[in-house]
């Protein structure tokens, strides 16, 4: 295996239609008008030398290194900043030049460093490179004059090193933070031979606004900013391109490799989703993988008190697959169940979902996409026909307004946040529908026009108060709606929503935002060109999740914005593969491709494919499992991936749930909390281990390459087969290439997907097949998916959860940049530098009010329970909202959050408790039983001759 290079043009691409025709060195190119000749010239492989120009970055113009010759023009032009015209003829290579670019490349040699052959970036050092390039054999002007050759490295940041001694100010980092990250955080300070890379105001890159993007490292042509893992390893010799296993963007990576070891993880360039770009979990965060708490050796016990015994496979897998027989033979087939996991691949999650169905013989099956995205799937399949997001992420570039809702792109989703900053930069104009004030409502270069700052639990009256004013006031697509929607539903609707009680002055009081604000965010919403909605777990984890998830259809088919690039209805989701486990059948009530198991033509193509009769009665959703489980007739659960006992609401009734069933199988990285109710543990394999196909946001379906050995010898896939032959229903799979050729066999919506497809064109959005070859970027261009439009009546029910003098504030959760969910991962990495505890972010007018201050030690209780953590004093909130995040096990989050749940689908309603706080100085009980049961629970029995 060799290095996986991508070429750099230089300068960014362009796309106008009207072409230019030049000649480069006697050759003829044609390109689009405004490329830059530097970029001419890289189509037609012919470098010309550079330093301050790379591709990413819009030219710059500063190191006078790339300078030609065109005919009839006086003068040596920068080509990087030099666009090409009709019939110019240029010459890149003449002695004039050489000698221009041998003397640009002197001065910068004699103030940098000789240590090329000790240096970290021997071998990747564009200096280096373009000092052999010009022919530089001598710098005449010494080494002795003012130089900037002393400087302090500033180590900050846990994964990169900046050494001043080595820069050219050339201001690719500076430019790289502020045009592909957005952030800012960057700046050259002082003129001319006194200028310097700043980070913040001088103060580091720990403690500046720096997010450990790795965007400035990456652009970097010299050693000045590098990677310590590069630093410390040295160069990598191989690299294989996959998907990051982090969160729903699934940017697209080299991993980096010496032998069986990463190095380093390069965003890559040809990834559709990231184009190049990363956040610092994708970047930098992936130590967890060899992580000494790894568990690399499957493990039994008979009762969860019991320490655990390490066995073979074969053991883990017999006493495994006689435990779920035993069960179903004593208390019924419909006794046992699974859940498939949102980090593994299409493949792994297909495989787990065809076992339950087909060995356990019931529709026991069910994802953790049921506690976050399924109202997403509920509520775009009833109103627009498909259940996922209707564009890819590029169409953001041509959005004129952006809605957010309940979504913070910037920690949760970043590079894609940096892609609608960068179109925000553009002029484009936000409206935030949010509790809590997140960093998208004011950042640099960036103000939302109107921060609708609701109250939780109130988004369908917004919704429908934004739907109100678009109706009466006569802002609706007309003719929109008569062609593409049905209108009897939509005339049902229109009378529904025109009803005053849905104005804005009517619900002013109960979403507590004034009604002038709503009519304003309605009108642009309506009237502003191209308007796009992005939202997050804000929308579904509510009582009322799958109505706002119908509310915003109804307001996208009510303006038009369907169906087109720039618009649409885009759940952000959360894992990895949160949209490929649910397109994989992982539904107690649907098979892969979201058809029904009552269906029967449906059920007849997998009854034929595996060779078994399958049930036609939906099985139990999550929380139905742990209520039956407490009920006794729930007695077996095999959990791929998922930290239920951490990530699901109402902690105490789930952990009641897992130790009520006699035979719990965890499949994962480490000894989760999860685990602690576990009979056997089956080790898992990263990411890193294995081949298969991860799902993201846009539906976009990508390669997941094998980089390393599985630790344990085997891949997640590899252990479904082997339970599901030891329970007597053999599957035979020599590679996941086959697993996903049955998916396609099997889902219309996957006909045409295939790993030579997807390595041929890199990745590839479903629907794809013989109607769309190379995939559906944007759904519902010509018709609705399921014909006509359908507007729903999204009547506004408050939630039960209410607030009174014994719980009187509201929490709401979410997440952090550095961390991913439970955090298993990345509190394994260096993140934990940036948040090593989850804490209650708190109004400080409610602060005051109970005695806190920042720091102190706080309980947080409600009708579940109660939980202690340290406050945090933030005008971020609003008075009487409180908010925290749920990625450390130990804060037990989920003690205090409730089983309500969304109507339709379960979800859970995270983001609405009533509670209180107050100021204490110890720990809960539930945090001190916590402890006593984990110590009980993770011990692992040592074998004899270690012991002794
Ligand atoms: S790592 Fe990213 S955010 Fe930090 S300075 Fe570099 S480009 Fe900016
Ligand atoms: S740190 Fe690197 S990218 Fe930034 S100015 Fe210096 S040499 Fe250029
Ligand atoms: S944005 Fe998401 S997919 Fe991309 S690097 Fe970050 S965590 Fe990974
Ligand atoms: S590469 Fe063109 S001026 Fe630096």
């Amino acid at each position: 295996m060799a290095l996986v290079t991508e070429q750099d043009f230089g300068t960014p691409a362009r796309t106008s239609a009207t072409l230019v025709t030049l000649e480069i060195d006697g050759r003829t190119v044609t390109v689009p008008a405004g490329t830059s000749v530097m970029r001419a010239a890289a189509e037609i492989e012919t470098a010309i030398p550079k330093l301050c120009a790379t591709d990413s970055l819009e030219p710059f113009g500063s190191c006078r290194l790339c300078v030609v010759e065109i005919e009839g023009r006086r003068g040596t032009p920068a080509s990087c900043t030099t666009p090409v015209e009709p019939g110019m003829k240029v010459r890149t290579q003449t002695p004039k030049l050489a000698k221009l670019r041998r003397n640009v490349m002197e001065l910068y040699i004699s103030d940098h460093p000789l240590d090329c052959l000790t240096c970290a970036a021997n071998g990747d050092c564009e200096l280096q490179d373009m000092a052999g390039v010009v022919g530089l054999r001598e710098v005449r002007y010494g080494y002795d004059g003012a130089n900037h050759l002393v400087g302090e490295k500033d180590t900050s940041n846990p994964y990169f090193t900046f050494d001043p001694t080595k820069c050219i100010v050339c201001s690719r980092c500076v430019r790289a933070c502020e045009e592909v990250q957005g952030t800012f955080a960057l700046t050259i300070d002082g003129r001319g031979f006194a200028s310097f890379v700043s980070a913040g105001q001088d103060d580091g890159f720990k403690e500046s606004e720096c997010v450990s993007c790795g965007a400035c490292v990456q652009a970097c042509p010299t050693a000045t900013l590098m990677e310590n893992s590069i630093i410390e390893a040295g160069q990598p010799e191989h690299s294989v391109v996959t998907t990051c296993a982090y969160c729903g963007v699934g940017c697209a990576f080299k991993a980096e490799m010496q032998g069986t070891e990463v190095v380093r993880m390069t965003p890559y360039k040809d990834g559709k989703a990231n184009h190049g770009h990363s956040c610092v979990k994708g970047r930098f965060a992936w130590g967890y993988a060899t992580h000494r708490d790894r568990i690399t050796k499957p493990m039994i016990r008979k009762k969860i008190t019991d320490p655990w015994r390490e066995v073979s496979w074969e053991e883990a897998i017999s006493y495994a697959a006689s435990e779920l027989k035993r069960i179903q033979a004593t208390y019924g087939r419909d006794a046992i169940g699974g859940i498939t996991s949102s980090r593994c691949t299409n493949e792994e999650t297909f495989l787990v979902q065809k076992m339950i169905r087909a060995a356990f013989g019931n529709n026991n099956v069910d994802t953790c996409a049921r506690v976050c995205h399924s109202p997403t799937g509920y509520g775009l399949k009833t109103t627009f026909g498909t259940s996922a997001g209707t564009q890819d992420f590029d169409s953001v570039d041509e959005s004129d307004v952006i809605v957010v809702i309940g979504a913070n792109p910037t920690d949760a989703h970043p590079v894609f946040a940096s892609r609608m900053k960068r179109r925000l930069r553009q002029g484009a104009r936000l409206i935030v529908v949010d509790p809590r004030r997140i960093d998208l409502v004011k950042s640099p270069h960036i103000k939302a026009e109107h921060h609708l700052q609701l109250k939780p639990g109130t988004n369908v009256a917004i919704v429908n108060a934004m739907a109100h004013v678009i109706v009466t006031e006569g802002l609706a697509a007309d003719d929109y709606i008569r062609e593409r929607c049905d209108l009897e539903e939509f005339s049902r609707w229109a009378a529904f929503i025109a009803d005053p009680r849905h104005s804005p002055e009517a619900v002013e009081e109960v979403t507590g935002v004034p009604a002038a604000e709503v009519r304003a965010a309605a009108r642009l919403y309506a009237t502003g060109g191209n308007a796009a909605i992005y939202y997050g777990l804000g929308v579904t984890e509510h009582s009322q999740g799958s109505t706002m998830v119908m509310g915003m259809a109804n307001l996208a088919m009510l303006t038009g914005n369907i169906g087109r690039r720039g618009v649409g209805v885009n759940p952000l989701r959360g894992q990895n593969n949160v949209q490929g486990s649910c397109d994989m059948g992982s539904f107690p009530h649907e098979f892969s491709g979201y058809r029904h198991v009552s269906d029967d033509a449906t059920r007849q193509i997998f009854e034929e494919m595996w060779g078994v009769p399958l049930s036609a009665e939906p099985g139990l959703r999550i929380p139905n499992m742990l209520d039956a489980a407490i009920e006794g007739t729930y007695k077996g659960i095999y959990i791929q991936g998922e930290d239920i006992a951490q990530s699901d609401p109402d902690v105490k009734h789930v952990t009641a749930g897992l130790a009520a069933m006699e035979c719990v199988i965890v499949q994962d990285l480490f000894l989760n909390e999860t685990a602690s109710y576990a009979h056997v543990f089956l080790p898992g394999s990263s990411f890193l281990e294995k081949d298969g196909t991860f799902t993201n946001a846009e539906r976009r379906i990508s390669r997941v390459r094998r980089a390393i050995p599985p630790k344990a010898g085997y891949a997640d896939w590899e252990v479904t087969m082997m339970l599901s032959e030891a329970l007597g229903y053999p599957m035979r799979y020599s590679h996941p290439s086959e697993i996903m050729d049955e998916i396609a066999r099997t889902t219309p919506t996957f006909a045409g997907v295939s790993y030579q497809r997807l390595d041929e064109l890199g990745s590839v959005q479903w629907p794809c097949n013989d109607a769309a070859p190379e995939g559906t970027p944007i759904m519902h261009i010509d018709r609705f998916v399921r014909g006509k439009g359908r507007f729903m009546i999204t009547e506004f029910v408050p939630t039960e959860e209410r607030t009174g003098p014994r719980f009187p504030l509201v929490l709401t959760t979410g997440r952090i940049l550095s961390q991913y969910n439970v955090g298993a991962q990345t509190r394994r990495t260096d993140n934990i530098a940036w948040h090593d505890e989850d804490v209650l972010e708190i109004h400080p007018s409610d602060a005051e009010n109970r005695g806190i201050r920042d720091g102190d030690w706080v309980a947080l209780a409600s009708r579940s329970g109660e939980t202690s953590l340290r406050a945090k004093i933030s005008d971020r909130m609003q008075p009487g909202v409180v908010y925290t995040t749920f990625h450390h096990a130990e804060t037990g989050a989920n003690v205090v959050t409730t089983d309500y749940s969304d109507w339709a689908t379960n979800c859970p309603e995270y983001k609405v408790t009533a509670v209180q706080v107050r100021r204490v100085n110890h720990l809960s009980d539930w945090q001190i039983a916590y402890r006593e049961l984990r110590e009980k629970t993770i011990r692992i029995e040592q074998p004899q001759e270690a012991a002794e």
